[in-house]
Protein backbone atom coordinates (compact mmCIF):
# COMPACT_ATOMS: atom_id res chain seq x y z
CA UNK A 1 0.00 0.00 0.00
CA UNK A 2 1.32 3.90 -1.01
CA UNK A 3 1.69 5.84 1.67
CA UNK A 4 -0.32 8.81 2.29
CA UNK A 5 2.50 11.44 3.24
CA UNK A 6 1.37 14.62 4.49
CA UNK A 7 3.64 17.66 5.90
CA UNK A 8 3.52 21.12 7.47
CA UNK A 9 4.68 24.20 7.09
CA UNK A 10 8.60 23.94 8.67
CA UNK A 11 8.27 27.28 11.38
CA UNK A 12 11.08 29.93 12.00
CA UNK A 13 13.01 29.33 14.89
CA UNK A 14 13.22 33.05 15.62
CA UNK A 15 10.53 33.13 18.15
CA UNK A 16 7.47 31.26 20.21
CA UNK A 17 4.77 29.38 18.85
CA UNK A 18 1.65 31.23 18.38
CA UNK A 19 -2.26 29.86 17.34
CA UNK A 20 -1.39 30.14 14.13
CA UNK A 21 1.34 27.43 13.93
CA UNK A 22 -0.96 25.38 16.65
CA UNK A 23 -3.39 25.46 13.62
CA UNK A 24 -1.42 24.19 10.97
CA UNK A 25 -0.86 21.45 13.32
CA UNK A 26 -4.06 20.23 14.25
CA UNK A 27 -5.34 20.84 11.08
CA UNK A 28 -2.54 18.38 9.06
CA UNK A 29 -3.28 16.14 12.35
CA UNK A 30 -7.03 15.88 11.57
CA UNK A 31 -6.46 15.44 8.24
CA UNK A 32 -3.29 12.51 9.46
CA UNK A 33 -6.04 10.83 11.66
CA UNK A 34 -8.80 10.78 9.13
CA UNK A 35 -6.59 9.19 6.64
CA UNK A 36 -6.16 6.72 9.03
CA UNK A 37 -9.40 5.66 10.53
CA UNK A 38 -9.97 5.43 6.45
CA UNK A 39 -7.43 2.88 6.77
CA UNK A 40 -4.48 4.24 4.79
CA UNK A 41 -0.85 4.05 5.88
CA UNK A 42 -0.18 7.55 6.80
CA UNK A 43 3.30 9.29 6.87
CA UNK A 44 2.91 12.88 9.05
CA UNK A 45 6.38 15.28 8.95
CA UNK A 46 6.10 18.82 10.77
CA UNK A 47 9.29 20.68 11.65
CA UNK A 48 11.64 23.79 11.82
CA UNK A 49 13.40 25.87 9.34
CA UNK A 50 16.51 27.19 10.99
CA UNK A 51 18.77 28.92 8.88
CA UNK A 52 18.11 32.18 7.13
CA UNK A 53 18.53 35.91 8.28
CA UNK A 54 15.73 36.32 10.42
CA UNK A 55 17.14 33.52 12.77
CA UNK A 56 20.32 34.93 12.79
CA UNK A 57 19.40 38.88 13.07
CA UNK A 58 17.43 37.71 16.07
CA UNK A 59 20.12 35.34 17.76
CA UNK A 60 22.54 38.21 17.18
CA UNK A 61 20.30 40.42 18.78
CA UNK A 62 20.33 38.47 22.00
CA UNK A 63 23.86 38.18 21.81
CA UNK A 64 23.77 34.01 21.26
CA UNK A 65 24.85 31.87 18.13
CA UNK A 66 22.42 31.06 15.79
CA UNK A 67 22.76 27.44 16.90
CA UNK A 68 21.91 28.20 20.77
CA UNK A 69 18.95 30.35 19.21
CA UNK A 70 17.58 27.25 18.01
CA UNK A 71 18.11 24.65 20.22
CA UNK A 72 16.76 26.49 22.59
CA UNK A 73 13.26 27.26 20.57
CA UNK A 74 13.36 23.79 18.94
CA UNK A 75 11.97 22.04 22.60
CA UNK A 76 9.41 24.63 22.11
CA UNK A 77 7.60 23.69 19.24
CA UNK A 78 8.13 19.71 19.97
CA UNK A 79 6.69 20.34 23.23
CA UNK A 80 3.78 22.52 21.65
CA UNK A 81 3.20 18.96 19.54
CA UNK A 82 3.25 17.07 22.32
CA UNK A 83 0.83 19.04 24.12
CA UNK A 84 -1.77 19.63 21.11
CA UNK A 85 -1.46 15.68 20.63
CA UNK A 86 0.34 15.61 17.29
CA UNK A 87 0.09 12.27 16.07
CA UNK A 88 3.53 12.98 13.55
CA UNK A 89 5.98 10.41 12.77
CA UNK A 90 8.77 12.61 12.05
CA UNK A 91 10.28 16.41 12.87
CA UNK A 92 12.97 17.37 11.12
CA UNK A 93 15.07 20.02 12.04
CA UNK A 94 16.97 21.97 8.74
CA UNK A 95 20.10 21.98 11.21
CA UNK A 96 20.52 18.07 10.58
CA UNK A 97 22.78 16.20 8.84
CA UNK A 98 20.36 14.21 6.91
CA UNK A 99 18.62 17.42 5.76
CA UNK A 100 21.59 19.23 4.35
CA UNK A 101 23.24 16.65 2.99
CA UNK A 102 20.20 16.44 0.24
CA UNK A 103 20.19 20.12 -0.25
CA UNK A 104 24.10 19.58 -1.03
CA UNK A 105 23.40 17.01 -3.39
CA UNK A 106 20.42 18.82 -5.21
CA UNK A 107 22.90 22.15 -5.64
CA UNK A 108 25.65 19.84 -7.07
CA UNK A 109 23.44 18.08 -9.74
CA UNK A 110 21.10 21.34 -10.82
CA UNK A 111 24.95 23.04 -11.33
CA UNK A 112 26.14 19.82 -13.19
CA UNK A 113 22.93 19.98 -15.28
CA UNK A 114 23.35 23.39 -15.99
CA UNK A 115 20.31 24.94 -14.38
CA UNK A 116 22.54 26.88 -11.73
CA UNK A 117 24.40 29.72 -12.91
CA UNK A 118 26.54 32.43 -11.43
CA UNK A 119 25.77 36.10 -11.72
CA UNK A 120 24.79 39.78 -10.69
CA UNK A 121 22.46 40.42 -8.13
CA UNK A 122 20.95 44.16 -8.30
CA UNK A 123 17.99 44.23 -6.23
CA UNK A 124 16.03 44.33 -3.03
CA UNK A 125 15.25 41.76 -0.30
CA UNK A 126 12.85 40.86 2.34
CA UNK A 127 14.34 39.61 5.29
CA UNK A 128 10.79 39.57 7.38
CA UNK A 129 9.34 37.41 4.14
CA UNK A 130 12.65 35.85 3.60
CA UNK A 131 12.14 36.53 -0.25
CA UNK A 132 13.43 38.64 -2.70
CA UNK A 133 10.87 41.21 -3.83
CA UNK A 134 10.46 43.66 -7.12
CA UNK A 135 10.20 47.47 -7.55
CA UNK A 136 7.02 47.25 -9.29
CA UNK A 137 5.45 45.20 -5.94
CA UNK A 138 5.36 48.76 -4.04
CA UNK A 139 2.61 50.43 -3.93
CA UNK A 140 1.11 53.80 -5.40
CA UNK A 141 3.03 55.66 -2.56
CA UNK A 142 6.03 54.25 -3.77
CA UNK A 143 6.36 52.07 -0.56
CA UNK A 144 7.05 48.10 0.15
CA UNK A 145 3.95 46.49 1.49
CA UNK A 146 3.82 46.00 4.70
CA UNK A 147 3.47 42.32 4.83
CA UNK A 148 7.66 42.72 3.70
CA UNK A 149 8.92 44.85 6.81
CA UNK A 150 12.13 46.13 6.19
CA UNK A 151 13.55 46.02 2.93
CA UNK A 152 17.12 46.49 1.64
CA UNK A 153 18.79 47.08 -1.17
CA UNK A 154 21.37 44.73 -2.33
CA UNK A 155 24.08 44.26 -4.96
CA UNK A 156 26.21 41.43 -5.16
CA UNK A 157 27.54 37.84 -6.87
CA UNK A 158 24.98 35.23 -6.54
CA UNK A 159 23.64 32.30 -7.94
CA UNK A 160 21.00 31.84 -9.80
CA UNK A 161 18.60 28.62 -10.33
CA UNK A 162 16.65 28.84 -13.91
CA UNK A 163 13.41 29.63 -13.15
CA UNK A 164 12.08 30.73 -16.03
CA UNK A 165 13.67 28.27 -18.52
CA UNK A 166 10.47 25.68 -16.95
CA UNK A 167 7.69 28.68 -16.49
CA UNK A 168 5.64 27.26 -19.67
CA UNK A 169 6.34 23.60 -18.33
CA UNK A 170 4.52 24.74 -14.62
CA UNK A 171 1.76 26.63 -16.69
CA UNK A 172 1.10 24.20 -18.62
CA UNK A 173 1.13 21.64 -15.30
CA UNK A 174 -1.28 23.86 -13.88
CA UNK A 175 -3.86 23.95 -16.48
CA UNK A 176 -3.68 20.04 -16.55
CA UNK A 177 -3.84 19.22 -12.79
CA UNK A 178 -5.90 20.72 -9.66
CA UNK A 179 -2.69 21.39 -7.65
CA UNK A 180 -3.73 24.07 -5.00
CA UNK A 181 -6.84 23.45 -2.72
CA UNK A 182 -8.83 25.61 -2.30
CA UNK A 183 -8.94 25.70 -6.24
CA UNK A 184 -9.59 29.53 -5.96
CA UNK A 185 -5.83 29.84 -5.07
CA UNK A 186 -4.61 28.36 -7.84
CA UNK A 187 -5.86 30.91 -9.71
CA UNK A 188 -3.88 33.64 -8.43
CA UNK A 189 -0.73 31.22 -9.05
CA UNK A 190 -1.64 31.23 -12.64
CA UNK A 191 -2.03 35.33 -12.50
CA UNK A 192 1.13 35.45 -10.82
CA UNK A 193 2.31 33.08 -14.03
CA UNK A 194 0.56 35.69 -16.54
CA UNK A 195 4.04 37.87 -16.49
CA UNK A 196 7.48 36.76 -17.13
CA UNK A 197 8.93 34.97 -14.30
CA UNK A 198 13.10 35.86 -13.16
CA UNK A 199 15.59 33.40 -12.15
CA UNK A 200 15.75 32.80 -8.35
CA UNK A 201 18.81 33.79 -6.72
CA UNK A 202 19.41 30.79 -4.47
CA UNK A 203 22.66 32.36 -2.63
CA UNK A 204 23.68 34.69 -0.29
CA UNK A 205 27.76 35.47 0.28
CA UNK A 206 28.76 34.07 3.70
CA UNK A 207 29.78 37.06 5.08
CA UNK A 208 26.26 38.65 4.37
CA UNK A 209 24.78 35.76 6.34
CA UNK A 210 27.04 33.01 7.64
CA UNK A 211 23.89 30.72 9.45
CA UNK A 212 23.00 28.48 5.60
CA UNK A 213 24.24 25.48 4.31
CA UNK A 214 27.13 26.45 2.05
CA UNK A 215 27.03 25.93 -1.55
CA UNK A 216 28.63 22.26 -2.31
CA UNK A 217 30.46 24.10 -5.54
CA UNK A 218 31.11 27.37 -4.13
CA UNK A 219 31.75 27.17 -0.40
CA UNK A 220 32.00 31.17 0.39
CA UNK A 221 28.07 30.91 -0.38
CA UNK A 222 25.38 29.57 1.36
CA UNK A 223 21.83 28.87 0.20
CA UNK A 224 19.18 31.40 0.58
CA UNK A 225 16.49 30.26 3.10
CA UNK A 226 13.70 28.75 0.27
CA UNK A 227 16.02 26.64 -1.38
CA UNK A 228 17.17 24.69 1.93
CA UNK A 229 13.71 24.88 3.32
CA UNK A 230 11.01 23.33 0.93
CA UNK A 231 13.69 20.40 0.32
CA UNK A 232 12.51 19.22 3.54
CA UNK A 233 9.68 17.91 2.50
CA UNK A 234 12.11 15.26 0.56
CA UNK A 235 14.99 15.26 2.59
CA UNK A 236 13.20 13.73 5.49
CA UNK A 237 12.02 10.65 3.65
CA UNK A 238 15.16 10.18 2.11
CA UNK A 239 15.18 11.34 -1.44
CA UNK A 240 17.95 9.87 -3.19
CA UNK A 241 17.35 6.48 -1.59
CA UNK A 242 15.32 3.39 -1.86
CA UNK A 243 12.08 3.74 -0.62
CA UNK A 244 11.51 7.41 -1.63
CA UNK A 245 8.97 6.61 -3.90
CA UNK A 246 6.66 4.98 -1.57
CA UNK A 247 5.98 8.62 -0.02
CA UNK A 248 6.26 10.95 -3.22
CA UNK A 249 5.04 12.19 -4.80
CA UNK A 250 1.63 10.97 -3.38
CA UNK A 251 2.29 13.75 -1.03
CA UNK A 252 0.16 17.17 0.43
CA UNK A 253 1.96 20.02 1.70
CA UNK A 254 -0.37 22.18 4.02
CA UNK A 255 0.51 25.44 4.09
CA UNK A 256 -0.50 29.00 4.92
CA UNK A 257 -1.87 31.72 2.45
CA UNK A 258 1.31 33.66 2.48
CA UNK A 259 3.50 30.87 1.74
CA UNK A 260 1.67 30.01 -1.09
CA UNK A 261 2.69 32.54 -4.42
CA UNK A 262 5.66 32.27 -5.09
CA UNK A 263 7.54 29.71 -2.92
CA UNK A 264 5.66 26.68 -2.77
CA UNK A 265 3.49 27.26 -5.89
CA UNK A 266 6.26 28.39 -8.82
CA UNK A 267 9.97 27.81 -6.57
CA UNK A 268 8.97 24.18 -5.23
CA UNK A 269 7.54 22.36 -8.25
CA UNK A 270 10.04 23.98 -10.51
CA UNK A 271 12.88 22.47 -8.26
CA UNK A 272 11.27 19.57 -8.24
CA UNK A 273 10.70 19.43 -11.85
CA UNK A 274 14.24 20.32 -12.53
CA UNK A 275 15.51 17.36 -10.49
CA UNK A 276 13.33 15.44 -12.41
CA UNK A 277 10.35 14.64 -10.00
CA UNK A 278 6.89 14.99 -10.15
CA UNK A 279 5.80 17.90 -7.66
CA UNK A 280 3.13 17.01 -4.92
CA UNK A 281 -0.19 15.55 -5.21
CA UNK A 282 -1.62 19.25 -3.75
CA UNK A 283 -1.02 22.09 -1.84
CA UNK A 284 -3.41 22.56 0.48
CA UNK A 285 -3.57 26.00 1.75
CA UNK A 286 -5.12 27.98 4.66
CA UNK A 287 -6.16 31.28 5.87
CA UNK A 288 -5.14 33.33 8.78
CA UNK A 289 -6.06 33.56 12.51
CA UNK A 290 -6.43 36.74 13.48
CA UNK A 291 -7.11 38.50 16.84
CA UNK A 292 -9.63 41.12 17.06
CA UNK A 293 -9.47 41.52 13.53
CA UNK A 294 -5.69 41.95 13.45
CA UNK A 295 -3.23 39.18 12.26
CA UNK A 296 -1.18 38.18 15.21
CA UNK A 297 2.21 38.91 15.05
CA UNK A 298 5.15 39.72 17.64
CA UNK A 299 5.11 43.33 16.45
CA UNK A 300 1.44 44.37 17.19
CA UNK A 301 1.96 42.83 20.90
CA UNK A 302 -1.50 40.88 19.91
CA UNK A 303 -0.72 36.84 20.45
CA UNK A 304 -2.70 33.82 22.17
CA UNK A 305 -0.38 31.84 23.84
CA UNK A 306 -1.90 27.98 22.83
CA UNK A 307 -0.55 26.44 25.50
CA UNK A 308 -2.55 28.62 28.20
CA UNK A 309 -5.68 27.52 26.10
CA UNK A 310 -4.23 23.87 26.57
CA UNK A 311 -3.77 24.23 30.29
CA UNK A 312 -7.40 25.18 30.87
CA UNK A 313 -9.53 23.72 28.92
CA UNK A 314 -7.61 20.66 27.40
CA UNK A 315 -6.02 20.19 23.79
CA UNK A 316 -9.26 18.36 22.44
CA UNK A 317 -11.50 21.84 23.27
CA UNK A 318 -8.81 24.30 21.39
CA UNK A 319 -8.81 21.57 18.86
CA UNK A 320 -12.64 21.58 18.45
CA UNK A 321 -12.69 24.83 18.60
CA UNK A 322 -10.08 25.97 15.54
CA UNK A 323 -11.54 23.03 13.57
CA UNK A 324 -14.91 23.81 13.35
CA UNK A 325 -14.14 27.56 13.42
CA UNK A 326 -11.84 27.77 11.02
CA UNK A 327 -13.95 27.40 7.21
CA UNK A 328 -10.41 25.79 5.80
CA UNK A 329 -9.06 28.79 3.13
CA UNK A 330 -11.10 31.61 4.66
CA UNK A 331 -9.60 33.57 7.58
CA UNK A 332 -10.89 33.54 11.07
CA UNK A 333 -11.34 35.76 13.81
CA UNK A 334 -9.87 34.67 17.58
CA UNK A 335 -12.00 36.02 20.36
CA UNK A 336 -12.22 34.35 24.08
CA UNK A 337 -15.97 35.27 23.59
CA UNK A 338 -15.93 33.20 20.41
CA UNK A 339 -13.91 30.68 22.19
CA UNK A 340 -16.20 30.01 25.40
CA UNK A 341 -19.02 30.65 23.56
CA UNK A 342 -18.42 27.76 21.48
CA UNK A 343 -16.97 25.42 24.63
CA UNK A 344 -19.79 25.92 26.78
CA UNK A 345 -22.90 25.66 23.86
CA UNK A 346 -20.84 22.80 21.65
CA UNK A 347 -19.10 20.97 24.03
CA UNK A 348 -20.84 21.56 27.57
CA UNK A 349 -24.58 21.98 26.72
CA UNK A 350 -24.79 19.73 23.95
CA UNK A 351 -22.38 16.71 24.13
CA UNK A 352 -21.37 16.70 27.61
CA UNK A 353 -24.89 16.60 28.58
CA UNK A 354 -26.01 14.19 26.42
CA UNK A 355 -23.43 11.80 27.63
CA UNK A 356 -24.74 12.58 31.11
CA UNK A 357 -28.42 11.96 30.40
CA UNK A 358 -27.33 8.62 28.97
CA UNK A 359 -24.52 7.48 32.23
CA UNK A 360 -26.83 8.98 34.52
CA UNK A 361 -30.01 6.98 33.63
CA UNK A 362 -28.44 3.62 32.52
CA UNK A 363 -26.37 4.19 35.86
CA UNK A 364 -29.81 4.62 37.93
CA UNK A 365 -32.04 2.05 36.60
CA UNK A 366 -29.85 -0.90 34.28
CA UNK A 367 -26.50 -1.12 36.28
CA UNK A 368 -26.23 -4.86 34.94
CA UNK A 369 -25.76 -3.41 31.38
CA UNK A 370 -27.38 -1.67 28.38
CA UNK A 371 -30.90 -2.93 27.26
CA UNK A 372 -31.47 -3.90 23.73
CA UNK A 373 -33.70 -1.36 21.67
CA UNK A 374 -37.38 -3.09 21.40
CA UNK A 375 -39.91 -0.15 19.78
CA UNK A 376 -39.37 1.95 16.58
CA UNK A 377 -42.00 4.50 16.22
CA UNK A 378 -41.75 7.79 15.26
CA UNK A 379 -38.90 9.28 17.31
CA UNK A 380 -36.72 6.56 16.50
CA UNK A 381 -36.94 6.86 13.18
CA UNK A 382 -36.47 10.40 12.78
CA UNK A 383 -33.12 9.40 14.71
CA UNK A 384 -32.15 6.94 12.38
CA UNK A 385 -32.82 8.71 9.07
CA UNK A 386 -31.20 11.91 10.43
CA UNK A 387 -27.95 9.64 11.11
CA UNK A 388 -28.14 8.35 7.80
CA UNK A 389 -28.17 12.24 6.41
CA UNK A 390 -24.91 12.73 9.16
CA UNK A 391 -23.05 10.08 7.82
CA UNK A 392 -23.02 11.22 4.45
CA UNK A 393 -22.36 14.44 4.99
CA UNK A 394 -19.44 14.18 7.05
CA UNK A 395 -18.04 12.06 5.46
CA UNK A 396 -18.13 13.69 1.91
CA UNK A 397 -17.23 16.92 3.74
CA UNK A 398 -14.17 15.16 5.78
CA UNK A 399 -12.76 13.91 2.17
CA UNK A 400 -12.79 17.45 1.08
CA UNK A 401 -11.00 18.85 4.13
CA UNK A 402 -14.34 20.48 4.96
CA UNK A 403 -13.86 19.76 8.40
CA UNK A 404 -15.60 22.89 9.98
CA UNK A 405 -18.95 21.14 8.14
CA UNK A 406 -17.90 17.88 9.02
CA UNK A 407 -18.18 18.64 13.07
CA UNK A 408 -21.36 21.23 12.18
CA UNK A 409 -23.28 18.73 10.96
CA UNK A 410 -21.84 15.70 13.89
CA UNK A 411 -23.13 18.56 16.45
CA UNK A 412 -26.10 18.73 14.93
CA UNK A 413 -26.72 15.09 15.18
CA UNK A 414 -25.89 15.15 18.80
CA UNK A 415 -28.73 17.91 19.10
CA UNK A 416 -30.92 15.38 17.50
CA UNK A 417 -30.17 13.23 19.95
CA UNK A 418 -30.67 15.77 22.83
CA UNK A 419 -34.56 16.74 21.65
CA UNK A 420 -34.71 13.09 21.09
CA UNK A 421 -34.18 12.62 24.52
CA UNK A 422 -36.48 15.07 26.10
CA UNK A 423 -39.10 13.92 23.94
CA UNK A 424 -38.67 10.01 24.97
CA UNK A 425 -38.35 11.56 28.32
CA UNK A 426 -36.77 8.03 29.81
CA UNK A 427 -35.97 10.46 33.43
CA UNK A 428 -40.40 10.29 33.37
CA UNK A 429 -40.62 6.98 31.93
CA UNK A 430 -38.47 5.52 34.68
CA UNK A 431 -41.18 6.14 37.19
CA UNK A 432 -44.00 4.56 35.23
CA UNK A 433 -44.98 0.71 36.05
CA UNK A 434 -46.54 0.41 32.56
CA UNK A 435 -44.97 -2.37 30.40
CA UNK A 436 -45.62 0.24 27.23
CA UNK A 437 -43.47 2.35 29.27
CA UNK A 438 -40.52 0.15 29.85
CA UNK A 439 -40.08 -0.66 27.04
CA UNK A 440 -39.84 2.95 25.74
CA UNK A 441 -37.46 3.55 28.37
CA UNK A 442 -35.07 0.75 27.21
CA UNK A 443 -35.64 1.67 23.73
CA UNK A 444 -35.07 5.33 24.26
CA UNK A 445 -31.36 4.54 26.40
CA UNK A 446 -30.01 2.13 23.79
CA UNK A 447 -30.81 4.56 20.90
CA UNK A 448 -29.10 7.18 22.69
CA UNK A 449 -26.22 5.21 23.32
CA UNK A 450 -26.22 3.73 19.81
CA UNK A 451 -26.19 7.43 18.52
CA UNK A 452 -23.76 8.47 20.54
CA UNK A 453 -21.36 5.93 19.80
CA UNK A 454 -21.94 7.02 16.25
CA UNK A 455 -21.47 10.34 16.67
CA UNK A 456 -17.71 9.42 18.42
CA UNK A 457 -16.18 8.29 15.52
CA UNK A 458 -16.72 11.78 13.36
CA UNK A 459 -14.98 13.29 16.69
CA UNK A 460 -12.33 11.24 16.68
CA UNK A 461 -9.73 12.74 14.04
CA UNK A 462 -10.08 16.10 15.60
CA UNK A 463 -10.90 15.26 19.69
CA UNK A 464 -8.74 11.98 20.06
CA UNK A 465 -8.65 12.08 23.84
CA UNK A 466 -12.57 12.87 24.23
CA UNK A 467 -13.63 9.93 21.48
CA UNK A 468 -11.28 7.65 23.57
CA UNK A 469 -13.04 8.39 26.84
CA UNK A 470 -16.71 8.60 25.59
CA UNK A 471 -16.26 5.13 24.03
CA UNK A 472 -14.08 4.31 27.62
CA UNK A 473 -18.14 5.11 29.32
CA UNK A 474 -19.26 3.19 26.32
CA UNK A 475 -17.73 0.34 27.62
CA UNK A 476 -16.00 0.05 24.01
CA UNK A 477 -12.45 0.15 23.28
CA UNK A 478 -11.02 2.69 21.02
CA UNK A 479 -11.71 1.96 17.32
CA UNK A 480 -8.53 2.29 14.92
CA UNK A 481 -10.72 1.83 11.62
CA UNK A 482 -13.87 2.92 10.93
CA UNK A 483 -14.89 -0.41 8.72
CA UNK A 484 -17.61 -1.73 10.11
CA UNK A 485 -18.54 0.69 12.11
CA UNK A 486 -20.67 3.23 11.03
CA UNK A 487 -24.08 1.94 10.65
CA UNK A 488 -26.84 1.98 12.72
CA UNK A 489 -26.79 -1.12 14.43
CA UNK A 490 -26.63 -1.18 18.34
CA UNK A 491 -24.36 -3.37 19.90
CA UNK A 492 -23.91 -2.13 23.30
CA UNK A 493 -26.51 -4.51 24.66
CA UNK A 494 -25.26 -5.67 28.06
CA UNK A 495 -22.44 -3.79 28.36
CA UNK A 496 -22.40 -1.81 31.37
CA UNK A 497 -21.47 2.19 31.06
CA UNK A 498 -18.82 3.96 32.85
CA UNK A 499 -19.72 6.68 36.06
CA UNK A 500 -21.59 10.30 35.57
CA UNK A 501 -18.61 12.12 34.46
CA UNK A 502 -17.96 15.90 33.46
CA UNK A 503 -16.47 15.94 29.84
CA UNK A 504 -15.88 19.69 29.64
CA UNK A 505 -16.24 21.01 33.34
CA UNK A 506 -17.20 25.32 33.28
CA UNK A 507 -14.19 27.56 32.85
CA UNK A 508 -13.31 29.30 36.27
CA UNK A 509 -11.34 32.02 35.10
CA UNK A 510 -12.03 34.31 31.94
CA UNK A 511 -8.70 34.75 30.15
CA UNK A 512 -7.73 37.54 28.77
CA UNK A 513 -5.43 37.80 25.80
CA UNK A 514 -1.92 37.92 26.39
O1 LIG B 1 6.80 30.79 6.68
N1 LIG B 1 -2.67 32.13 11.10
O2 LIG B 1 7.52 30.00 8.73
P1 LIG B 1 6.51 30.78 9.72
C1 LIG B 1 -2.53 30.96 10.45
N2 LIG B 1 9.63 28.91 7.63
N3 LIG B 1 -1.35 30.45 10.04
C2 LIG B 1 -0.25 31.18 10.29
C3 LIG B 1 -0.31 32.42 10.96
C4 LIG B 1 -1.59 32.90 11.38
N4 LIG B 1 -1.77 34.03 12.04
N5 LIG B 1 0.97 32.90 11.06
C5 LIG B 1 1.78 31.97 10.47
C6 LIG B 1 7.57 30.14 7.36
N6 LIG B 1 1.04 30.95 9.99
C7 LIG B 1 8.64 29.30 6.68
C8 LIG B 1 8.00 28.11 6.01
S1 LIG B 1 8.06 25.79 4.66
C9 LIG B 1 9.14 25.01 3.65
C10 LIG B 1 8.93 27.18 5.29
C11 LIG B 1 1.54 29.77 9.24
O3 LIG B 1 6.92 30.37 11.08
C12 LIG B 1 2.23 30.19 7.95
O4 LIG B 1 1.27 30.46 6.95
O5 LIG B 1 6.45 32.22 9.38
C13 LIG B 1 3.08 28.98 7.65
O6 LIG B 1 2.36 28.01 6.92
C14 LIG B 1 3.43 28.45 9.05
O7 LIG B 1 2.53 29.10 9.97
C15 LIG B 1 4.87 28.77 9.45
O8 LIG B 1 5.08 30.15 9.37
MG1 LIG C 1 5.56 33.95 8.58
Amino acid sequence: MRTFYITTAIDYANGKPHLGHAYEKVLTDVIARHRRLLGDKVHFLTGLDEHGQKVEQTARAKGIEPAELTDGIAPLFIDLCKRLNISNDDFIRTTEKRHKDVVRKILQDLWAKGDIYRGEYKGYYSVRQEQFVLEKEKNEAGNWPEIYGEVTEISEVNYFFRLSKYQDWLIDYLNKNDFVVPLFRQKQVQEFLREPINDLCISRPKERLSWGIPLPFDEDYVTYVWFDALINYISAVGYGQEGFEDYWPAAFNVIGKDILVPSHSVYWPIMLHAMGIEPPKSLLVHGWWHLGGQKMSKTSGIQINPLDLIDQFGADSLRYFMIREMNVGQDSDFTMELFLGRYQADLGNNLGNLVNRLLNMANRHFPQGLPAPEVEEDPEITVHKQWEETRKAVLAGYDDFQFHSGLERTLLFVSVLNRYAEIRAPWKLAKSEDPKDREILRTSLATMAEGIRLATHFLQPVMPETAERIFGLLGQSNPELWEGQLDWSPRLTGTVLGEKTILFPRPEVQLQPE
